[in-house]
């Protein structure tokens, strides 16, 4: 019982709680965390000897996005996406072992970006993060504005014409709907490698799911719209300080935080997630977005069909049509890899075959099921040496040499 309900009651009682906590119990909170936790995405890389740089990229609808590099300067650069409710800092948080680091080892140039909305792109030309008009996007908007804005500055400070990318869950569902919408992005993407690629979602567990199943479609979107069009998991709102400091908190943070949260989320693997380092972890996870964007995945449960956000009566004004248009995978152009967990229960490998069953056969070129059984959702990017040295960067090492013409 408890399983099946704490992800969805934790994030809809997030928009309540927040406000009852004060700042000083945030402070407190933060005291308890590893100093690791507390760093920023570049504090943490110098501490570990890796140089780092901090970037700002507008997108043609005015949000502010931070993007870090850890550069080599005249070597080639590649493009690390996270997924959703997550940050740059998720390639980074394994330190030494993370593949952050791996690729700087491998002589490549690193950019990882993040989405409008995450801790990180908090910031807009006009609106502002604290009213819900700068709230109202899904990973539609991100795909068709906050990618391509990335990839454009990247190109552009490079001088390259042509990047790779790594992409992580709802990261890899950027590349699809930017693909379907808007091909003549094959010119400047060689190649995608999706990790826990995200499309169709009818296998995810459902036990994290219960409204969906409850509730179905437009009745889910009309009850989260009445919630608001606001944020979700805010890295800094106090609520999150608080559950950060139980998660630091010994067996009884491995317990609620490790077996609780990640293992019922994510898929159970605790070889990958030891206990000293979840507090790390959640330290910078999770880091916030829309309502909207959330609501969008439900949508995609619940209907079972790629497609863009569902507006109910409104979708004939915007779309001219009772339902949404899907997004139209056949005509994803760049070259993509797909990998997969055998425990992962978000990514699930019968949605992932669905996924590449309909896109062009031409553009996967490879189908990798990482032959590790507990291998989950969060390994592709907490994963820990020797699992990601033997499961992982070897593979990836090939896809990133034989793409790079
Ligand atoms: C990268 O290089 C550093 C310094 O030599 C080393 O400590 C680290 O283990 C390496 N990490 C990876 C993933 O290659
Ligand atoms: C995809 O890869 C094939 C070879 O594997 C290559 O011929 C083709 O040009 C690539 N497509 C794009 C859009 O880069």
């Amino acid at each position: 019982m408890f399983a099946r309900y704490f992800i969805p009651v934790l994030v809809i009682s997030l928009q309540y709680v927040k406000a009852e906590y004060s700042l000083d119990d945030l402070s407190t909170a933060l005291a308890n965390i590893p100093e690791d936790g507390r760093l920023e995405f570049c504090e943490l890389m110098n501490k570990y000897n890796y140089p780092c740089e901090r970037h700002e990229v507008i997108t043609k609808d005015g949000y502010i996005l931070r993007i870090f590099r850890i550069p080599r300067y005249t070597e080639e650069a590649v493009f690390l996406q996270h997924g959703f409710i997550d940050s740059s800092d998720t390639w980074g948080i394994r330190r030494h072992e993370s593949l952050a680091a791996w690729l700087y080892n491998n002589t490549y140039d690193v950019w990882l970006g993040n989405i409008r909305g995450n801790m990180h792109s908090r910031a807009h030309v006009t609106l502002d993060p604290d009213h819900s008009d700068f709230w109202d996007f899904s990973f539609h908007e991100m795909a068709i504005y906050d990618v391509p804005a990335m990839i454009d500055f990247i190109l552009e400070q490079t001088g390259q014409t042509k990047l790779q990318v790594i992409a992580h869950s709802q990261g890899t569902q950027l590349f699809y709907v930017l693909g379907a919408l808007n091909p003549g992005y094959s010119a400047k993407i060689k190649h995608v490698i999706c990790y826990a690629p995200i499309a169709y979602l009818k296998h995810a567990e459902q036990q994290l799911f219960p409204l969906v199943s409850l509730a179905g479609g437009p009745l889910l979107s009309a009850a989260l719209g009445y919630i608001g069009r606001g944020e979700i998991l805010r890295d800094s709102s106090a609520f999150m300080g608080l559950m950060r400091k139980a998660c630091a908190l010994g067996l009884v943070g491995y317990t609620a935080c490790g077996l609780g949260v990640a293992s019922v989320m994510f898929g159970p693997d605790p070889a990958q997630l030891e206990p000293e380092f979840l507090p790390i972890a959640f330290a910078h996870y999770p880091c916030g977005s829309s309502m909207k964007n959330a609501v969008h995945l439900a949508q995609i449960i619940a209907s079972d069909r790629f497609a863009q956000y569902d507006y109910g009566l409104e979708n004939f004004r915007r779309y001219g049509s009772l339902q949404p248009p899907v997004y139209d995978l056949s005509k994803v152009p760049f070259n993509v890899s797909l990998y997969v967990g055998k425990n992962d229960r978000l990514s699930a490998i019968e949605d992932v075959d669905r996924l590449r069953a309909e896109l062009n056969p031409e553009v996967v070129q490879e189908y990798y099921v990482i032959p590790y059984e507990k291998w989950n959702h969060i390994d592709f990017v907490w994963g820990k040496s020797p699992y990601v040295d033997d499961y992982l960067f070897v593979h990836v090492k090939k896809i990133l040499q034989n793409n790079n013409y």
